[in-house]
């Protein structure tokens, strides 16, 4: 018997490198050693932007196509969108039950959150009752497939501690052993920074989408920041000063491939344009499969269709399972 895994993402849009590199890649190299279920977390969406869903939808498409061009095989994985799996919601309300509130109010999260949608000025500029529930509805999509394991980010694992608490007071509170205590497993990947050197972010304009064009890519290439010193072409480079095209060669190029550029830019034989152009097409090709896979899927939207339907009809198979135990050890009708 494989063990479990159950992940999710909000549907964001259109994902970037940061998300390949740091969650999908992951995922997909989990794919034949665990069973696993990967979420498109629409509700979770919802808490935050609930005045916004002009583009939920689309969204959640193109997350999925993402996902499907990095490699998730809807064959070995089960693929689907949160709100297409009720029974997380019915989950929820038990679970909200027994969650005492100072538990998720002491969320670190919900703080960041707050910040955030203050900076709005929108409606949601408020913590609202769904927000508070964020954590609690997570531990419902983990717990609708009793999941062994939860990979996430350093960012969540608080929540997934959430998660092994609630699990512990429900055993307790219906005198059972049925949910598991999942374990949260961290990517064990280096974060890939954005063009300006801050975090990669949709938000901060400073992303390569998966899906940008090769053009675009080389393009955004070019303007990564580099060594701010060398201000000529015949300056000598400090290669672990350069603040964002060097460290991305790390990421993309092989050890020799490294060493040749940091050593060419030390006694200033490279200079960061032609640099920055050789990355840029390191990049190109290291994306060149993933590209023309998500270039399939937008050429057959009715092939992602299909694999959302069937993936998460399989998804609430599971589901049901889970609840119908659920609600014999709560004892409803
Ligand atoms: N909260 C996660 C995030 O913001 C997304 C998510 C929703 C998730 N449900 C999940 C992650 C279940 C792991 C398991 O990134
Ligand atoms: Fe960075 Fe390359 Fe310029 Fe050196 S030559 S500073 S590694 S971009």
């Amino acid at each position: 018997m494989k063990q479990r895994i159950m992940s999710g993402m909000r549907p964001t849009g259109k994902l970037h490198l940061g998300h390949y590199l740091g969650v999908i890649d992951n995922w997909v190299k989990l794919q034949d050693e665990y069973e696993c279920y990967f979420s498109v977390a629409d509700w979770h969406a919802l808490t935050t932007k609930y005045d916004k869903t002009e583009n939920l939808r689309q969204d959640t498409i193109d997350v999925v196509m993402d996902w499907l061009a990095c490699g998730i095989n809807p064959e070995k994985s089960t693929i689907y969108v949160q709100s297409l799996v009720p029974e997380t919601a019915e989950l929820h309300i038990y679970l909200s039950m027994i969650t005492p509130q100072n538990w998720v109010e002491r969320d670190p999260t919900l703080k960041d959150m707050a910040k955030i949608l203050k900076s709005n000025d929108g409606m949601a500029s408020q913590i609202n009752y769904g927000l508070m529930g964020y954590p609690v509805l997570m531990t419902a999509d983990i717990l609708t497939f009793n999941a062994d394991l939860v990979p996430v980010g350093i960012d969540q694992v608080a929540h997934v501690e959430l998660t092994r608490d609630i699990v512990r007071r429900f055993n307790n509170v219906y005198n059972t052993d049925f949910f598991k205590e999942p374990q949260p497993k961290l990517n064990n990947c280096s974060l890939i920074c954005g063009l300006d050197g801050n975090k990669m972010g949709k938000s901060f304009h400073n992303d390569i989408k998966i899906s940008d064009t090769e053009e675009e890519t080389a393009k955004k290439v070019m303007t990564a920041i580099t060594d701010r010193s060398r201000m000529r072409k015949d300056d000598l480079g400090h290669p672990d000063e350069c603040e964002v095209a060097f460290k991305y060669w790390k990421i993309f190029g092989e050890t020799s491939e490294v060493e040749t550029v940091a050593e060419e830019c030390k006694c200033a034989k490279r200079g960061c344009a032609d640099c920055k152009r050789q990355l840029g097409a390191k990049i190109n090709e290291r994306l060149k499969e993933i590209r023309e896979r998500r270039r399939h899927y937008e050429a057959h939207p009715e092939l992602v269709e299909q694999i959302i339907r069937e993936g998460s009809a399989k998804a609430q198979v599971e589901a049901q399972k889970i609840l119908k135990e659920v609600r014999k050890l709560v004892r409803m009708y």
